[in-house]
């Protein structure tokens, strides 16, 4: 069982994934190797296991050969750090989604207009804790939307406030609602000067916005121009780079001190561009930074699953309604806040890191914002089933990514 404390066990179907247990080098906990020891049971069905290949968009392949797949396993309740809720209808639509899975979420800044206060942060968060279902103890932590005219006196607020936990920079242009972001990095050193000063967090949506640059280029060339200049000139700056979707953005990360991590979405984990296309064009599988080739989601794989710290989870879900997706011009942004943690799930078991999920999932996020990690416990089944086709979305509905395909986990 890989318990909260990342030292327990996965219960198997009728065996125990025993864990070797965490070695502490240097205060990281590194999980060794595990050794499974099934014992035949009436449930086990290893060939059930091949379930977890769904049809054509999805293109996770299980690993698993030899031993009997895990029934169930047990999580600290984990944290999303970058979550779209939206407002008004929307938000009372969407967020008890959110609350179910998760004990805190980073909400992210782009709303229209965007928050850019801590006063706007403040009634946005009002806002989100009026919409949760009765008796959640959900914690929105907010964000505030950099711009070129974003205050250094506004970072004082931030450090003060406690609930705001970062600031988010868009690129002009690079996303929705990102026509307030920052025109030139240059605009906002002395901001980027004072948040490092308080220790407060840059969350950084990492796409060049120049429109001549191909679109599945936009990421690789903001790692190697923006995001180095960044972290060259504020070197004890607390940098995330959201959504990486590059093997460049992962290997810059990796290489990066440790005051640089990145968060990684469920579909960057489990899909490619090819799945865009798959059959047609599928607009409910259209993000940004876009999906891109197998290489890199291979890559993004290995980095969630590698046991580093700097990586954990942020969903990036961002719901749209039906008709801005399916539409000439659609809106960019996947809906996964209905099953996020199976789909996380779903994409390490596929790499046989099952054991790794506990901590990209519910540890190493809350490490690098320098919270406690949250009280209690989740725990995921392996069990087949079928979400929705769409879920209500104020008076409009929303169709999530996980549409037309069963998944193999399943959020008890
Ligand atoms: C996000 C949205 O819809 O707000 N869309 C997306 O494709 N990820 C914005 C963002 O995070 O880029
Ligand atoms: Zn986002």
């Amino acid at each position: 069982m890989i318990a909260a404390d990342g030292s327990g066990a996965v219960a198997g179907a009728g065996g125990v994934l025993a864990g070797t247990d965490a070695a502490v080098a240097g205060g990281e906990p590194m999980i060794k190797s595990y050794q499974f020891s099934a014992k035949a049971s009436a449930t086990t069905v290893p060939g059930a296991y091949q379930s977890a290949v769904q049809f054509g968009p999805l293109i996770v392949q299980s690993t698993a050969t030899t031993a009997a797949p895990l029934s169930a396993l047990m999580l600290g309740r984990p944290d999303d750090f970058h979550v779209h809720l939206r407002d008004g209808a929307g938000l009372a639509s969407v967020v008890p989604f959110t609350a179910r899975q998760f004990g805190r979420a980073l909400v992210m800044p782009n709303l229209k207009p965007p928050v850019t206060s801590v006063a706007m942060a403040a009634g946005y968060r009002d806002r989100i804790l009026q919409a949760l279902p009765a008796g959640s103890t959900f914690e929105p932590l907010m964000t505030l939307y950099l711009t070129d005219r974003t205050a250094v006196d506004e970072v004082a607020r931030v450090a003060e406030s406690g609930f705001v936990k970062a600031f988010k920079y868009y690129p002009a242009g690079a996303t929705t609602n990102s026509d307030s972001g920052v025109t030139a990095l240059k605009n906002v050193y002395p901001v980027l000067d004072a948040m490092q000063r308080h220790g407060v967090v840059l969350c950084i949506h990492g796409e060049v916005t120049d429109p001549a640059t191909d679109v599945f280029d936009r990421e690789a060339i903001f790692v190697e121009h923006s995001l180095a200049q960044v972290v060259r000139d504020f070197p004890a700056l607390k940098v995330v780079v959201e959504h990486i979707t590059t093997r460049e953005a992962a290997d810059f990360v990796s290489a990066a001190p440790p005051n640089v991590g990145a968060t990684i979405t469920p579909q960057h984990l489990l899909y490619n561009r090819t799945s865009i296309f798959t059959g047609g064009i599928r607009p409910h599988f259209y993000c940004l930074p876009i999906l891109k080739r197998e290489t890199h989601r291979q890559a993004l794989l290995a980095a969630a699953t590698s046991g580093s710290p700097k990586f954990f989870l942020g969903t990036d879900s961002a719901p749209h309604s039906r008709n801005n997706k399916e539409t000439c011009c659609g809106a960019a942004g996947c809906f996964t806040s209905h099953a996020a943690i199976e789909l996380y799930a779903e994409a390490f078991d596929a790499a046989g890191a099952l054991d790794r999920l506990d901590a990209f999932a519910s540890r190493f996020g809350a490490e690098f914002y320098g919270l406690p990690r949250n009280a209690g416990t989740v725990t995921l089944q392996r069990d087949t089933w079928t979400p929705p086709e769409e879920f209500a979305f104020g008076d409009e509905t929303i169709v999530p990514l996980t549409q037309g395909r069963t998944l193999a986990w399943k959020l008890q």
